[in-house]
């Protein structure tokens, strides 16, 4: 029996499992998909024992950088990233990948396929912002602005890119009508932030897309804003989906059936 997990801390809200079954019973593979919390402090003792019994593995947050000294290579991309959301074990070895990016282009394409000539605004400057951007970068080659709260980090995004640029939330806020595609990878949305929108969507011009990586709620107050302002919009799930389901090829060789996974994972929401 093949075994794969997610692990992470807090790990108890992933619908990984959920979503990684949905597909593994599709087809009519032998394997299970754990969800694995892992002791912040007691890490690096805990997680050779706990590689010792898997075939592959998910890592969310917070340890997508804390796995890489634990992996024999990472793949070109996630050495990029500096982050690592998928570990395959391969000839007794373990190679790291990245698959939030690349996930979040698959997703989006269902929409929208991104072209060189878009205009892309992507709001936040964190671990999920980075692995977007880059993909973006490497794989399509569009403009990409970056706004954030803390300016410096946006700046320290783009490093590299001088076609990019960095910008204040105001100054985004002034030039919305600019962007053809428009990406919320901030935290604001969840928990405590619930009610806000990290950004003002006065300015934004119809028919623009609009994307958030939330997707529990299923619709931010970003969205919501963004649905009145007549955007295209789309939440989080169909990254969760993609990303998932490019992990799952990694560690199977199989391609899964993204729209079994995105059923299990609507009737676990
Ligand atoms: P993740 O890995 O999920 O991207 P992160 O690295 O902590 O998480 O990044 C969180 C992002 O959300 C950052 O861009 C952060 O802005 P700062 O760099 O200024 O901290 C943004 N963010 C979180 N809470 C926010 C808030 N209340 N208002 C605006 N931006 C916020």
């Amino acid at each position: 029996m093949e075994k794969f997990a997610v692990i992470g801390n807090p790990i108890a809200h992933s619908l990984s499992p959920e979503m990684h079954h949905a597909a593994i019973h599709a087809l009519g593979m032998e394997a299970v998909y754990t969800r694995q919390k892992i002791d912040i402090e007691q890490f690096n003792t805990e997680i050779p024992l706990f590689m010792e019994k898997m075939e592959g593995f998910n890592v969310t947050v917070p340890f997508k950088e804390r796995i890489i000294p634990f992996l024999d290579s990472l793949d070109e991309f996630a050495e990029k990233c500096g982050a690592v959301n998928t570990v395959v074990r391969r000839n007794s070895k373990w190679v790291g990948y990245n698959t939030d990016g690349l996930g979040y282009l698959a997703g989006l394409a269902e929409i929208h396929p991104l072209r060189p000539t878009d205009s892309v605004l992507i709001i936040g400057a964190g671990g999920a912002s980075k692995g977007i951007y880059l993909a973006i970068k490497e794989k399509i080659g569009s403009r990409v602005v970056v706004a954030n709260r803390t300016i410096s980090k946006a700046e320290q995004l783009i490093q590299g890119y001088p076609e990019d640029a960095a910008l204040t939330i105001s100054e985004a806020e002034k030039q919305l009508a600019s962007f053809s595609v428009v990406i919320q990878t901030t935290s604001v949305g969840l928990l405590k932030t619930a009610n806000e929108t990290p950004l003002s969507l006065a300015n934004l011009r119809p028919g623009t897309i609009v994307s958030d990586i939330i997707y529990n709620p299923k619709k931010t107050p970003f969205l919501k804003e963004a649905e009145e302002k007549r955007a295209i919009i789309q939440n989080g799930l169909p990254m969760f989906i993609h990303q998932g389901a490019l992990a799952f090829e990694l560690w199977t060789g199989q391609k899964p059936d993204t729209e079994i996974m995105k059923q299990a994972v609507l009737a676990s929401l």
